[in-house]
């Protein structure tokens, strides 16, 4: 199996990124050829000043090794340093219909708000299709909202199949149950956009204080409540051992705790679950050379295998012309 996803250096990563994606990338690199990357061409549709690019991109790489993100398993590369998957866009491009991509959320979204977007909005499912493709990739790690970017990708490589041969692998995605969508402090999917993310690397007291600011309701203490709706207890679930997340259920099923409680609990269970994390931060903060010559490995190889699916691409599209037809 082949396993890739890319994340984009938008922001900091936060706890959505971690549950949703990057835990997945580590588990996934034990004994598969792993492939992830840092998305900064499709960041370039939200960030416009190149120093914050620059600074997010680069702390992506140093979070991404902090959190156990393997190089001498996984390739760790920049999207940009394999410019093979642009070219790639560009080919399926002249076979994606315009309707595929007016149908999907982040164009759909900024449209609705009346936002006006660009060609490369517009046309990033394509790019991440590309992505996809250019490595032969079986497995997605990712969260549920790029599920639908990964259907627009298999739409895109079958009617590219079914026109040229068989020369793209069928992707498919991998998402975790329970951390599909991983809320955020009001309960809605943790997301960069809506401001209410907590991150990985977050100054653990500043942490402290949004994780006290997560909504919750106004029934009285006494009352049980059912913790599969509650975004609170999912939140304490991801981080707490078995045995701890078996205690809070009940807990909440009997009634007669606090949320403070739980946000104090749910505190000292995140402090502690990225503390090796933030050590092995450190000593990579002090070690720049180490993350770059990470980064030009990985794009090395990752440019060697898009290569050679580039090359498929193009002949079976009648754009090598190296001898008499
Ligand atoms: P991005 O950068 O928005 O998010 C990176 C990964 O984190 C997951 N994620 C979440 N999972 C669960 N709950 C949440 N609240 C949450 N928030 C974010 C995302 O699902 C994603 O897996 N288009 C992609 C980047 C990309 C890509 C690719 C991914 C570009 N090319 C090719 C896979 C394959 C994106 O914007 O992810």
């Amino acid at each position: 199996m082949r396993v890739l996803s890319g994340i984009q250096p938008t922001g900091r990563f936060h706890w959505g990124n971690y549950f949703g994606a990057i835990r997945q990338y580590i588990e996934l690199q034990q004994g598969q050829e792993a492939y992830y990357f840092i998305a900064n061409l499709h960041a370039l549709t939200t960030i416009r000043d190149p120093e914050t690019l620059r600074r997010l991109s680069w702390d992506a790489a140093v979070d991404l090794l902090a959190l156990g993100l393997d190089p001498d398993r996984a390739a760790l590369f920049l999207q940009s340093d394999v410019p093979e998957v642009s070219e790639l866009c560009w080919l399926l491009m002249t076979g994606t219909p315009l309707g595929l991509l007016e149908r999907c959320h982040a164009f759909k979204e900024k449209k609705e708000k009346g936002i006006t977007a660009d060609a490369g909005l517009f046309t990033y499912p394509v790019l991440m299709a590309a992505d996809i493709l250019a490595y032969d990739a079986d497995a997605v790690p990712v969260g549920e909202d790029q599920i639908q970017h990964i259907e627009v990708c298999r739409d895109l490589a079958r009617s590219f199949n079914h026109r040229y041969g068989d020369v793209f692998v069928m992707p498919k995605a991998k998402v975790l149950e329970h951390a599909a969508k991983v809320p955020g402090l009001d309960g809605g999917k943790m997301s960069k956009s809506y401001n209410n993310t907590i991150e990985i690397f977050e100054d653990p007291k500043a942490a402290r204080k949004k994780i006290m600011r997560i909504v919750t309701d106004a029934r009285p203490m006494e009352e049980p409540k059912d913790p599969a709706d509650d975004h609170l207890f999912a939140l304490f679930a991801l981080f707490a051992p078995p045995d701890q997340r078996a205690a809070m259920d009940a807990t909440y099923r009997r009634g007669g705790f606090g949320y403070g409680e739980v946000k104090k609990g749910l505190a000292d269970l995140a402090e502690a679950y990225f503390a090796e994390a933030r050590a092995r931060r450190e000593d990579l903060e002090a070690n720049p050379k180490r993350v770059a010559d990470v980064l030009a490995a990985g794009a090395e190889r990752a440019r060697r295998k898009a290569r050679q699916v580039l090359d498929r691409a193009q002949a079976a599209m009648g754009l090598k012309v190296d001898r008499a037809p």
